[in-house]
């Protein structure tokens, strides 16, 4: 973002300010939008993590995570799908929180692409000899030692998350006078709408 906020005032370049700084966090590890925190439900209540952007597809506007299909979300987002991706950068002092459905893939053409581009060092994770979160006595059993896993083999427990939104809300702070606003794809047409921060 330069120094020069040109979409201090405008809706338009607001959201084209939120689909670049999405875009960029696929990339940059700098970014605080590479590590957003997805939210799903877990029964009545709600459950957040943080996760990895790999892909932000701007025109289908869907952000691609990847996560162990054994992990207990992924019985959850089959009964409720409703999702919702939160980040916020504290240097450019921006909030983009969106909302949407999280579809989850495993072993197809999606799951399969997403694996065979990831690295080795992400690839390891889902070696991990049994399902993410249950409980036990020692850490130490359960840790991943390159050699002696075929890494490969953890594309069995690869599951590729593919969050869509509908709604994107966008918030800048500044002193003199913060600006919020609201995207909402919901209808056939964009609505676009300034809210009071
Ligand atoms: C920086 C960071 C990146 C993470 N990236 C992922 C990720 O891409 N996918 C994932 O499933 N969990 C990731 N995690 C771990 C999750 O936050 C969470 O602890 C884990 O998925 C278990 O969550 P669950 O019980 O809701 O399944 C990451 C955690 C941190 C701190």
């Amino acid at each position: 973002m330069s120094e020069k906020i040109d979409f201090y005032n405008s809706l338009e370049l607001t959201l084209i300010e939120a689909e670049n700084l999405i875009s960029d966090g696929v990339n940059n590890s700098k970014s605080m939008f590479h590590t957003p925190v997805l939210s799903t439900f877990v029964n009545e209540t709600i459950s957040t993590r943080t996760v990895v952007l790999r892909e932000f597809n701007l025109k289908n506007r869907t952000l691609r995570f990847h996560t162990d299909s054994r992990s207990g979300k992924i019985e959850e987002l089959k009964e409720n799908s409703i999702s919702s991706v939160h980040g916020y950068d504290p240097d450019l002092k921006v909030q983009i929180r969106l909302k949407g459905k999280t579809l989850v893939h495993i072993n197809d053409e999606i799951s399969k692409e997403a694996w065979a581009e990831s690295r080795e060092m992400s690839k390891m994770c889902y070696s991990v000899k049994d399902s993410p979160g249950i409980k036990i006595s020692s850490p130490e059993p359960f840790d991943l030692i390159k050699e002696e896993i075929d890494i490969e083999l953890g594309y069995d427990n690869f599951a590729v998350l593919l969050f869509s939104y509908d709604s994107l809300e966008f918030l800048f702070l500044k002193g003199a006078g913060h600006r919020r606003s609201l995207f909402d794809w919901n209808s056939s047409q964009l609505k676009s709408s300034w809210l009071i921060p």
